[in-house]
Parts: C-alpha cells; sequence; structure tokens
C-alpha cells in the first residue's frame, strides 16, 4: 500500500511537506499546482512552488515531490511538463480536478471532465514530452456536475498513457461536502489496468480501511486529514499510535521555526491559523490555542504563545 500526501494549495507547501514527511508513512507528495497558460514558464516558478527540485526533487525525509501542472493547452502542457522534469521533477501531475470558478471559466482543472477527448490529447501530448520511466499521473474528481463521464474519462486517461490515476471521489459540483462515494472508485477500477489511487474524505485509520474495502484501491492519498493528525499516514499504514498533544506542540514549534527562516515568513500569522484550523478538529486543545491566537495580527505576538 502506498500513501500519497495531496496536493493542497496555499496549504501544503514545501515546509509542510518537509515536516509531514519526516513523521514517516508518505510516499509521494504532489505539489501545489502551477498554472499553465500559453508559455514556456520560466524556472524560478518551478522552483518556488517546488524548492525540492534544489535536492533532486525529494523532501529532506528523501519522500519524491511531483510537479503537478494545471491548464487546458496540450503543447503548453506538454513544453512545461518537460521543463520540470529537466529540473527534477521525478515526474508529473496533471490537474483535472480543481473546482475554482476562475480556473473553470478559462477552461481548466474540473471543467475539462465534462470533454474525454480532451484529457486524452492533454495526457498524450504530456506523456510523449516526458521521458520513459518518468511517471505521469492524473488527479481528477469524478465528474463535473454529474458522474456520467466518470468511466469514460478514467479510460480516455488510461489510453492516452497515463502511468496512474487519483481520483478525489466526488464531483466538482459537490464540492468538499461529505461523504466522498468511494464505491465510485471501485467501478472505475474495473475498467483501467493502471493503479488507481483513492482520495477524499480519509480522516482516520478506520476510514482508510473503509475507503480501500469499498474503493477496492490499495493505494490512498490524504489531504486535510494529515493536517488535522500529522502522523495519520503512519498511523494508517504502520500502526502507529496517533501522536499527542505534548508532541503536536513541538511540530507547531518546529514549523514556526521553519517558517520565520523563510522568504515566506510574512505569511506566517495566516498560515498557522490555518493549520490549526484543521488540529483543532482532531484535538480539543487546539481548539483552545486557536483562540488565543484568532484576532493576532503580528508575527511576534503569535510566536510568544506558541512557544508557550
Ligand atoms: C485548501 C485546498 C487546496 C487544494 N489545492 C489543490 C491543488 O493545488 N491541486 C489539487 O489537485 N487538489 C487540490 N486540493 C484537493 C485535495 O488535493 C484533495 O483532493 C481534497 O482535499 C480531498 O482530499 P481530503 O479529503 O483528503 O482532503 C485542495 C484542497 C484544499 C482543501
Amino acid at each position: 500500500m502506498r500513501v500519497f500526501l495531496a496536493p493542497m494549495e496555499g496549504v501544503v507547501d514545501y515546509l509542510m511537506r518537509d515536516l509531514l514527511t519526516s513523521l514517516g508513512g508518505i510516499d509521494l507528495c504532489i505539489t501545489e499546482f502551477v498554472r499553465v497558460v500559453d508559455q514556456l514558464l520560466p524556472a524560478r516558478v518551478f522552483y518556488r512552488l517546488c524548492p525540492e527540485l534544489h535536492q533532486h526533487g525529494r523532501t529532506h525525509a528523501g519522500v519524491p515531490v511531483r510537479v503537478q501542472l494545471l491548464g487546458q493547452h496540450p503543447e503548453w502542457l506538454a513544453t512545461n511538463a518537460q521543463r520540470a522534469v529537466e529540473l527534477g521533477s521525478p515526474g508529473i501531475d496533471l490537474n483535472f480536478g480543481c473546482p475554482a470558478r476562475t480556473v473553470n471559466n478559462s477552461r481548466g482543472g474540473a471543467i475539462l471532465l465534462t470533454e474525454p477527448e480532451g484529457l486524452y490529447r492533454i495526457v498524450a501530448a504530456v506523456r510523449s514530452a516526458v521521458p520513459n520511466g518518468f511517471p505521469v499521473s492524473v488527479k481528477m474528481r469524478l465528474g463535473y456536475e454529474d458522474k456520467t463521464l466518470a468511466l469514460e474519462n478514467a479510460c480516455a486517461v488510461a489510453s492516452a498513457g497515463a502511468t496512474e490515476i487519483i481520483v478525489h471521489a466526488r464531483t466538482k459540483t459537490e464540492g468538499y461536502r461529505p461523504p466522498a462515494h468511494w464505491h465510485w472508485l471501485a467501478k472505475i477500477k474495473s475498467v483501467i489496468q493502471i493503479p488507481l489511487i483513492a482520495n477524499g474524505e480519509i480522516w482516520t485509520d478506520e476510514d482508510a480501511r473503509q475507503c480501500q474495502i469499498l474503493s477496492h484501491c490499495h493505494d490512498l492519498m490524504i489531504g486535510r486529514g494529515a493536517l488535522a493528525l500529522p502522523n495519520l499516514p503512519a498511523v494508517i499504514k504502520k500502526q502507529q499510535s496517533p501522536i499527542n498533544w505534548s508532541q503536536i506542540k513541538d511540530l507547531l514549534w518546529q514549523y514556526t521555526t521553519y517558517d520565520l527562516q523563510h522568504e515566506k515568513s510574512r505569511y506566517y500569522p495566516h498560515r498557522i491559523k490555518q493549520w490549526l484550523g484543521y488540529l483543532r478538529l482532531q484535538h480539543p486543545e487546539a481548539q483552545c490555542l486557536f483562540e488565543r491566537i484568532k484576532r493576532l495580527k503580528t508575527t511576534d505576538e503569535i510566536v510568544e504563545i506558541i512557544k508557550g
């Protein structure tokens, strides 16, 4: 069984990837999306979203980090995919699931799920631009407004040469509202020959097992669950005990010291509150801490409290 860490724009950046992969249990990370329109992006754009490219596309714990591209033009996606791999990405992931209106209005993200031939063209172009041996994965949803094209989309992507498919078990219209429809993944799995990775609404070890049973997938991708319980991947994969609040406080401090050393530190107040927003789903102590910092605006004030 493999566990992937889900891409989460504005939340799971290289600092968070470093921290979470240091806890074990994660086999692969996928970056926040790199938006591709109609040009070859400069190397600095890739390095900004994926500084791990400077260290052979791996986190400090040695976990590979695959660059994700979001766009709609096959040729530009292919050219940028080639560049990402040249810069050190150990493969490419294509985003066919983003629900954001601005992205969908310019025909990127989940809107592409309304047109299986379009998906085929994109994956085929990217596959032929990326050297053999480098995976090209696709991250999609069950559909845009409904699930009628779910199987056709998966077949299109597989026949265009994708190495594996990650499916967030909801449509774009279903957004992030529970439940995730894991049983739909079993239908997809029955019509494709490449690995399928199940994603959506896995918060506990029990959810993971239930998802595996209903989806018939061994491999899982976890997003928000890993922010709420940072060692969830190791709990699921290695039967580790969930880490306790005192260990989480250490992680919050580690994250703080990490963050303040980097150029993105001006976002620290927002980011630490955002993470506590997920942690409080599993830990009542995080709720208390959140209450104490939620109105504070400056880094110094917040750091004083986190230092505790
Ligand atoms: C804040 C946020 C940002 C996200 N950003 C991305 C992204 O950049 N690329 C992507 O493919 N999915 C993105 N997603 C979707 C997640 O990767 C994942 O599919 C979704 O959260 C369901 O998994 P979960 O229930 O384990 O969180 C994002 C989700 C959230 C909540």
